[in-house]
């Protein structure tokens, strides 16, 4: 089986893509070592340039094209082995939740590679020689359908899209659908699935949020992607600034709680295969 590769898309900005690409790979990490797993080990994959999953996960945001994700586009084959054993960190969170950076000269790299014949799959070739290493890899996007994220996707087995509970969010959404429909077919990539749709910042107290909640229940194709409903909650925030996890921060937060249950979700869609 080949490790499943989550890549959290949408191409609109603070949506939570980056909250929780770093507390769903947390929580897979924990959740596999505390299930005993032989392999436990969870990478995150940074490709935003503003480097924000790196800096929570690691505490540090000064990595330059030498030691990021730079460095592993930018490598020949040959090197890449060497390079990405260099370029990987572990997390100051778990031993076993490791992160390749990103860097503020990301997008540099990005418009040196646009006249690269095959620069779409340069992330993907790079991870496949380190795939078998870990049990699960989680990819962090930028808010763009840029080179960079195209790379993302096209290096993932299952996206997740995150959206705010707002009537634009959702007519976005189909965008970011079609999106992964065109990576697939048109890049004939067709082991990308999608598989689930976070809605985060969500507010009980609204009747909007309630009723757009509602209509992707009924939806007959996303209702049951629907894998997590993340309340907006301070913690998150506070959480962030003390490069934390969520869990961590505060665990009986309602937001821990109800990223833990999307952990739970996500472990059975990935590793169980769960037809859903
Ligand atoms: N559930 C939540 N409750 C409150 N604030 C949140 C929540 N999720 C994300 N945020 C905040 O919203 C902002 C954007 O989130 P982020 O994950 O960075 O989005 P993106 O990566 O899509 O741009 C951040 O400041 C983050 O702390
Ligand atoms: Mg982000």
């Amino acid at each position: 089986m080949t490790t499943p590769t989550v890549v959290l898309t949408n191409n609109k900005g603070g949506v939570g893509k980056t909250t929780t690409t770093i507390n769903l790979a947390y929580g897979l990490c924990q959740s596999l070592k505390q299930a005993g797993a032989a392999n436990p080990r969870v990478l995150i994959v940074d490709t935003d340039s503003q480097a924000h999953a790196t800096l929570t996960a690691t505490g540090s945001k000064d990595y330059t094209r030498h030691n990021s994700l730079c460095a592993v586009l930018g490598a020949d084959r040959k090197e890449t082995t060497e390079v990405l054993s260099r370029v990987i960190v572990a997390s100051h969170w778990l031993p076993e939740l490791h992160v390749i950076p990103a860097s503020a000269e990301l997008e540099a790299t990005e418009r040196e590679l646009f006249s690269t014949p095959g620069a779409p799959y340069r992330l993907a070739d790079a991870l496949s020689v380190i795939r078998h290493h870990y049990a699960a890899i989680v990819i962090d996007t930028r808010p763009s359908f840029s080179l960079m994220t195209e790379m993302g996707l096209l290096a993932a087995t299952d996206a997740v899209i995150t959206l705010e509970p707002r009537y634009l969010e959702t007519v976005g959404l189909q965008s970011v659908i079609n999106k992964i429909y065109e990576i697939r077919e048109g890049w004939r990539h067709p082991d990308l699935r999608l598989s689930g749709v976070v809605v985060t910042k969500f507010d009980r107290r609204v009747k909007g949020h309630q009723e757009m909640i509602e209509s992707l229940r009924q939806h007959p194709n996303l209702g049951k992607l629907l894998c997590g409903i993340i309340p907006a909650n301070e913690a998150v925030a506070y959480a962030h600034r003390s490069h934390l996890s969520v869990y961590a921060y505060d665990p009986t937060s309602t937001a821990s709680e109800a990223y833990a249950q999307m952990v739970g979700w996500m472990l059975k869609r990935l590793f169980v295969k769960e037809a859903v």
